[in-house]
């Protein structure tokens, strides 16, 4: 059934794409005076919850920042503890996945993860192919910088792109999120007002949503008080409110 907030979202405005940064794990656990690895265990209670909420709500594409090209360098124990909670998930949600029409989708350095989890996720990418209901992507070993990096090597050696046709357009083929529409609303838990080095191309015209919310306590609710804040935004795309208000330009 329907809550109330629900019934305020408007299905013809939603946001196609939504991407998430899961931030406040380590301050949950810290709260509750427990471990690091307690705040992510339960921060995947979150994800859960998240993405069966975005197919009910009939968004199209979720992003979630997993894990980023700057956590390696935390403590061993908390990465190898992310990368088995990684795998579990994988394994334990690829019936779900497909039972609710979702595909899986992964970005970033992914030949960086270790060999187990990269097998599972590649299986469990090809197990959910022809779900097309809604794209999840977890972004994995990704940078922002690092992925403008790659797509440059990668449109230097294969691209057979001359220097000064290189353009906004065909520059966007050679990023991980080719075959993605741009993200509408970004949503950054636990209040920090930062990128971190997430979807710095990508990100050119999102509406950015911040929440004091901390990940584990996220949940569907929440994804609709973003996406209710995000439908009286004025999205300008660079140009003057009345240009959007007689849609002459776009
Ligand atoms: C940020 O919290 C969160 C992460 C670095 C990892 C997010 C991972 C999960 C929710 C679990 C794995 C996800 C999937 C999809 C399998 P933080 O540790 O930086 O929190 P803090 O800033 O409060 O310390």
């Amino acid at each position: 059934m329907k809550g109330k907030l629900e019934s305020l979202v408007d299905k013809n405005n939603l946001p196609a794409h939504i991407v998430i940064i899961m931030d406040g794990n380590g301050r949950w656990a810290k709260k509750k005076n427990l471990g690091r690895i307690s705040g992510h265990r339960e921060g995947m209670k979150s994800v859960r919850a998240v993405v069966k909420g975005a197919k009910e709500l009939g968004v199209r594409h979720i992003t979630l920042y997993a894990f980023s090209a700057q956590n390696w360098k935390r403590p061993k124990v908390e990465v190898d503890a992310l990368m088995e909670l990684l795998k579990h998930y994988l394994v334990n949600e690829s019936d779900k996945l497909i039972e609710n029409g979702i595909s899986l989708n992964a970005i970033g350095r992914l030949w960086e993860l270790p060999k187990n989890v990269y097998e599972v996720l590649t299986e469990t990418i090809d197990r959910t192919k022809s779900c097309n209901e809604l794209t999840l992507t977890l972004a994995l070993s990704y940078g922002g910088r690092e992925e403008i990096i790659d797509g440059i090597k990668e449109i230097i050696s294969k691209g057979n792109i001359a220097p000064e046709d290189i353009n906004q357009h065909n520059f966007s083929q050679f990023l991980y999120t080719n075959d993605l529409p741009e993200p509408d609303l970004l949503i950054r838990t636990s209040g920090e007002m930062r990128l971190s080095n997430f979807m710095l191309w990508q990100l050119a015209y999102t509406e950015i949503y911040v929440t004091k919310t901390l990940w584990p306590n996220f949940r569907k609710q929440h994804l609709i008080k973003a996406i209710l804040n995000y439908q009286k935004r004025e999205r300008r795309f660079g140009l003057t409110g009345e240009q959007v208000k007689k849609r002459d330009v776009i």
